[in-house]
């Protein structure tokens, strides 16, 4: 009774969002009319029936299709802006943000249309909504290091609408080390660096992300439970986890959410966070992610509050803002 109501209502941060992921049917529906995009679905249902996914790359086919609806400033503004009010409407407070520019570059998109859009919508929600937002810059691990170095080198011009970068779609296959050299040089630029790594890879994928790419935050994470040495170290170093309790079971790694180690990597000291991933697509934002996950296990309050304040302790957002949201 109490602890829904808590988990609703506490401020919190949001650390593990991909704003592609965000799209909702509808608005694809909308934006495929508004852009004349023809979608290879019939209905917003046949779209959504879709959504049956048996692990990361069958999520993938269809977020890239989603996101080939996306052409105009105005569309990344749009789809920015609704998250943003729907993250408000959760009490998120700071908002980190994944994009994806080369899903967009490669069908012929700016890099300015995209991060011009995305970063309109930051501003508005930080003056509208009192939302604090801010941009991470995530490379396609599928593709090459040298197509990620292209693609830092297209953003810099716009280096003060993003905080970092980070590393996400195809895990299997694309160890971290595969990127040290552009994770380097956004390192000499100022740029905070996070990583996707063990979702479904394995723990060596979260100590190449450490000590290969130097990542402030592991996205995911959750397959350091195999691997004890990583997790004393995840503690000691209180590197955070940020972790995606809805993804993880419509991706099939917990596919119980009851058998889900967010307890136990909160009991065993790690800075484990709540985000929503990919919200439009696994079934919630983050205060759903919050509820089922709390729903399907015996975490308490001292776990909710543990979360909220992990949340801010792992935000890249600054130390006044921090200290006043904690
Ligand atoms: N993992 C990897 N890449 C992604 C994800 C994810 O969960 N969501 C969007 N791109
Ligand atoms: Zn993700």
């Amino acid at each position: 009774q109490h602890l829904p109501a808590l988990l609703a209502a506490m401020p919190k941060a949001e650390l593990h969002m991909h704003i592609e992921g965000s799209l909702e049917p509808e608005m694809i529906f909308a934006l495929a009319q508004r852009n004349g995009v023809a979608l290879p679905y019939a209905s917003v249902d046949a779209l959504r029936a879709a959504y049956a996914f048996t692990d990361l790359q069958s999520f993938l086919n269809i977020y890239y299709a989603g996101a080939s609806v996306l052409l105009t400033e105005q569309d990344f503004h749009d789809m920015a802006w609704a998250y943003l009010q729907r993250a408000a409407a959760d009490h998120v407070v700071r908002a980190e943000i994944f994009f994806d520019p080369q899903t967009h570059t490669a069908r012929g998109v700016p890099m300015a249309t995209v991060i011009n859009g995305l970063a309109r919508a930051c501003d508005a929600a930080h003056e509208q909504l009192g939302v604090s937002a801010a941009l991470i810059l995530c490379f396609l691990r599928h593709l090459s290091e040298d197509e990620a170095l292209a693609t830092l080198a297209e953003a810099l011009p716009y280096r003060q609408h993003f905080i970092g970068v980070g590393l996400d779609s195809s895990e299997v296959g694309h160890p971290p080390e595969k990127f040290s050299r552009v994770f380097a040089q956004a390192r000499a630029h100022g740029l905070h660096v996070v990583a996707h790594a063990g979702e479904e890879g394995p723990p060596d994928y979260i100590w190449q992300a450490l000590d290969v790419l130097h990542a402030e935050r592991i996205d995911h994470g959750v397959q350091a439970t195999r691997d004890a040495a990583l997790m004393q170290r995840l503690a000691r170093e209180r590197i955070p986890l940020t972790v995606c309790p809805l993804s993880n079971q419509k991706l099939q790694v917990f596919p119980d959410l009851r058998q889900h180690p967010l307890k136990a990597l909160l009991d065993a000291g790690l800075c484990a966070t709540v985000n929503s991933d990919d919200p439009a697509y696994f079934g919630g934002y983050v205060g759903d992610n919050l509820q089922a996950v709390f729903a399907a296990s015996d975490m308490d309050a001292n776990h909710a509050w543990q979360l909220a304040a992990n949340s801010f302790e792992a935000s890249f957002a600054p130390e006044a803002d921090k200290a006043v949201w904690r």
